[in-house]
């Protein structure tokens, strides 16, 4: 087993951190959104001492009380430390790097509301807290696989995707599901700055199959309290048996639909980016392989160590009947 120890992000640069190829690969992406202003942060004039004490603070968050889900458990991995797990993040709203978790404070929760419609028989819209009750709360620990070929083993706390679809009753010709999420570009960019040419919101899809599949599920919290705003806040999808990117994060918007929605990444590049983008370790992304990742898990320091990357990460059993 071979141990990489790296610093934490806050101190690091990019191309250390994630995979050589995908840096390269999302750079110009990246340069468009830095040069347009946002990914600049307080930690230049910080010392340490205070960015640990103030991303601890993001993460101390009301406790959300929920039952342990005894079959989606991950035996050969421990759970990510919450420290790393909360300070290495995609968001690209708030940011080109990993270390967003600072400027994802601007992100407002409070109040939130999901709307649900489209092709259903009932839609509704659902305060936070409403979900927090309507639906019965579990605890779940996923593995999540990063098309950067890194990853991390999370506990999220949230409800069946399943419960959402028989709440809403979809219509016969309902066969998709689009999830948008918050997107205000003076909160995520800044006053004055405007990326027209990226398809934003951040938007994702699923069929209505993959959706009703045990494993799909929407994640209220994480690390057994509220979702920490740079994970998604207040609401996310988890779909662990895909790459990172199909797990949108602070999802205003569910709606069903007779055809395949738009997503962002797709948008961006349909080549690099596909609309199921399951995990599939025998297919590399074009410009790298996809057959190992590098896990981060809960050692003292930020470090990974490589792993093989499984078909489905390793959920097959509970997926792969709906790809035959
Ligand atoms: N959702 C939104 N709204 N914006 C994003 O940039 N990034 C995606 C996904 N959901 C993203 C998003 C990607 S690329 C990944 S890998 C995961 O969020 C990262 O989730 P995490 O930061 O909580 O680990």
């Amino acid at each position: 087993m071979v141990l990489f120890k790296v610093p934490p992000s806050y101190s690091i640069s990019e191309n250390l951190v994630t995979a050589e190829g995908s840096y390269w690969n999302r750079r110009k992406f990246i340069q468009t959104v830095i040069g347009a202003g946002i990914g600049a942060t307080l930690m230049g004039c910080q010392s340490k001492d205070d960015q640990y004490a103030e991303l601890k603070k993001t993460l101390d968050l009301p406790k959300l009380s929920a039952t342990k889900n005894k079959a989606f458990q991950v035996g050969d991995r421990p759970i990510t430390k919450e420290l790393f797990a909360g300070q290495y993040n995609n968001f690209y709203e708030f940011g080109g790097t990993k270390g967003i978790w600072q400027n994802a404070q601007n992100l407002p929760t409070k109040p939130w509301q999901v709307e649900v419609g489209g092709l259903v028989n009932n839609p509704q819209t659902y305060d936070i807290d409403d979900l927090k009750t309507k639906f019965p709360l579990e605890e779940r620990i996923y593995r999540f696989r990063c098309v950067e070929a890194w990853s991390m083993v999370l506990p999220w706390t949230g409800f069946p995707m399943r419960e959402l679809i028989k709440a809403v009753n979809p219509k016969s010709n309902a066969k998709f599901v689009s999830f948008s999420t918050y997107y205000d570009e003076n909160v995520t960019y800044g006053p004055g700055f405007h990326l027209g040419s990226l398809p934003w919101p951040y938007t994702e899809g699923l069929s209505i199959e993959e959706m009703n599949n045990d494993l799909a599920f929407f994640a209220l919290g994480i690390y057994g309290h509220d979702l920490p705003k740079q994970h998604g806040a207040p609401l996310r999808m988890v779909v662990p048996w895909k790459y990172g990117f199909k797990g949108a994060k602070s999802i205003v918007k569910i709606e069903f639909l007779a055809e395949q929605p738009k997503t962002y990444w797709n948008t961006l590049d349909s080549h690099e980016y596909k609309f199921e983008a399951n995990v599939e370790p025998d297919v590399p992304h074009p410009r790298w392989s996809q057959a190992t990742e590098k896990f981060i898990g809960n050692s003292s320091e930020f470090s990974w160590e490589i792993k093989e990357t499984l078909p489905y990460n390793g959920y097959g059993d509970y997926v792969g009947a709906l790809y035959s």
